[in-house]
């Protein structure tokens, strides 16, 4: 079998690289973008020994054409992954990822021989804020209001000032973005499954949560809470919360990511489906900050802000039932296990520097999508 990967350097592509069958045949396609790759001016060791490598822009996969042909499997992974970025960078976040996954279609269109699948790594930003109830009915908020935050009414409630409970994320549910990245990610999406639905070719479409674990870069200060936090904790700094610091995420490891991908890109029969990837568990900020804290036996030291990230849902979480009738049992590794493995890797690489996280806050404030609640 033949895989393309692009993105395939990245954090998810490296633990999948070492999951794909060993006598299978890889290509990877790769920006080394150097907001992700830090320093990072050649594909790794492990890549290479893995790999064959094309250092590109997925929106140049056109000038490809060769290596690509008789690939069985396209695995998409090559994206912008910034919620908070999206919202001031919108036409780069658009550019490289609608576009990007446009010109791969295109290529997908000049190929002699189709591939038999493609999987999409999309996200569960697409769902917005999601649903919720009252009991009776499903609710499908299109985001939070503005007044509400600068007031500091963090949950979702309904007309009457009712609080609402929230809905685990099933795929059946409404897709609502509320920020560029999720836009672009529901973009990708609908382009694959136009594209795909004409030609025939199995699309499946992955939608993660927050995904964690050892290999996800450091230096870049838009690459997701745990890095961030786990900065913080182990250089002593203190970190802030936004919100009440009850805001809820699901925290899925990357090992189990890269073995649902798997599943899925060996899988005998047809899928064509749209599946969510998660550990399938709430969890909030303060309870990943303390247990970060704990097993780095260093005090949890945060201040709950108030201030909030515009275009930011209040929760996630995936409902993994879908998952399991499609391709089995699903036995994700608890987040202290996750978070184990992930600070012992992180124990031995250098830190990014607090200042540079602090300058990406700066940039959202200028932009005015960090804002307080009054008073
Ligand atoms: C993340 C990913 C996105 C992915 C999505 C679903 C990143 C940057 N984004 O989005 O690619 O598709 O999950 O898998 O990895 N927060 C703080 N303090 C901080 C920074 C953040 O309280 O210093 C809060 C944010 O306001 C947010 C939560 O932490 O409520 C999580 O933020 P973040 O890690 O940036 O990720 P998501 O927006 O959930």
């Amino acid at each position: 079998m033949k895989f393309l990967v692009t993105g395939g350097a990245g954090f998810i592509g490296k633990w999948l690289l070492e999951k794909l069958p060993t006598n299978a045949e890889v290509v990877v396609l790769d920006s080394l973008d150097q907001q992700v790759h830090r320093k990072l001016h050649d594909f790794s060791p492990e890549v290479k020994e893995r790999a064959t490598c094309i250092q590109a822009d997925v929106q140049n996969i056109e000038d490809y054409q060769s290596e690509i042909e008789g690939t069985d499997v396209i695995i998409h992974l090559a994206s912008q992954t910034g919620t908070g970025q999206s919202m001031y960078e919108i036409s780069r976040y658009v550019q490289e990822n609608v576009n990007g996954t446009a010109k791969l279609l295109e290529l997908v269109s000049k190929l002699n021989s189709k591939p038999r699948r493609i999987i999409l790594s999309s996200s569960r930003a697409v769902y917005g804020d999601g649903a919720y109830t009252d009991g009776k009915e499903i609710y499908y908020p299109k985001g939070r209001r503005l007044e509400d935050l600068q007031q500091g009414i963090w949950e979702v409630h309904n007309d009457r000032g009712r609080p609402l409970t929230f809905l685990p994320m099933q795929e059946s549910h409404l897709t609502q973005p509320t920020s560029v990245y999720g836009l672009t990610k529901l973009w990708q999406e609908q382009l694959m499954q136009n594209y795909c639905e004409s030609q025939g070719i199995d699309l499946v479409t992955l939608r993660f949560q927050n995904v964690y674990g050892p290999k996800q870069e450091l230096g870049n200060p838009y690459t997701g809470i745990i890095g961030i936090f786990t900065n913080a904790i182990a250089q002593g700094k203190r970190l802030e919360l936004f919100e009440d610091g009850q805001v809820t995420r699901d925290f899925v490891f990357v090992g189990d990511v890269a073995e649902a991908v798997v599943r899925c890109a060996l899988h005998p029969a047809s899928l064509s489906s749209i599946i969510n990837v998660g550990m399938g568990q709430a969890v909030t900020l303060i309870d990943v900050v303390e247990a970060i804290a704990a097993l780095l036996h260093k005090p949890a030291d945060y201040t709950v802000s108030g201030r909030f990230r515009v275009g930011d849902i209040r929760h996630a979480v995936a409902d993994m039932s879908h998952y399991e009738t499609l391709l089995g049992s699903w036995f994700p590794i608890s987040l202290k296990a996750g978070l184990s493995q992930y600070l012992e890797w992180y124990l031995e690489q250098e830190p990014l520097s607090h200042a540079v996280l602090q300058a990406s806050l700066r940039e959202m404030e200028r932009s005015g999508l960090l804002l307080s609640k009054h008073g």
